[in-house]
């Protein structure tokens, strides 16, 4: 267990990032660290519906994934307890998540990963995630990001903080977050 400020609320750290970006291997080994819960919203989302994302978008579509996912990003908000979450690459860009997310914590961290590394790491792993599943090689990957993320950049720099990650550094990655938190007063 890590030792943080007792003085300062830190109830709820928020990770956020484009898919691949390392947000739940992250989120697990900081919660750890912290000695405090941790949450993934997707797999939330996968227990209350008894259904893969995946199945989500291809049963109800994506419009009714959304929906589902600002549900559960409400109750989930609302814990009264000490927790890392660690949303869904698009969980910021829909229904004004980063405000409401904004006005429960300052604790927020967007993990920015350079786009060839999540092309790199995407492709190999598209078949979970229905927004990419459809690209056919990695230079596709890699186009289909660049313009994907210029268009999400603004929702994921409503965070208030970003840390720089290669995306294979989740140790430094966390001690960034710890570090950050011990020494930014918001
Ligand atoms: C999505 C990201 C996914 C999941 C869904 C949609 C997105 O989460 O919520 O497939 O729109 O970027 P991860 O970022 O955990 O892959």
């Amino acid at each position: 267990m890590n030792s943080i400020n007792s003085s300062k609320n830190f109830n709820i750290i928020v990770l956020i990032g484009y898919m691949g970006s390392g947000k739940s291997s992250v989120g697990k080994k900081l919660a750890k660290k912290l000695d405090i819960s941790f949450i993934d919203l997707d797999q939330a989302i996968e227990k209350k519906y008894n259904k893969t994302v995946s199945n989500i978008f291809s049963d109800l579509g994506e419009i009714e994934f959304r929906k589902i996912e600002k549900k559960i990003l409400i109750k989930i908000l609302d814990y009264k307890s000490n927790f890392v979450l660690s949303l869904g690459g698009g969980t910021p860009c829909y229904s004004n998540n980063m405000d409401l997310i904004n006005s429960k914590t300052k604790n927020t961290f967007y993990l920015k990963v350079p786009i060839q590394k999540l092309s790199k790491r995407l492709y190999s792993r598209k078949d979970k995630r229905p927004i990419i599943s459809h690209i056919k090689s990695v230079e596709e990957m890699n186009n289909f990001l660049a313009k994907h993320l210029f268009e999400r950049y603004p929702f994921y720099e409503k965070s208030n903080f970003v840390i720089d990650s290669k995306r294979d550094d989740t140790i430094e990655v966390v001690n960034k977050i710890i570090y950050t938190l011990n020494n930014n007063s918001l």
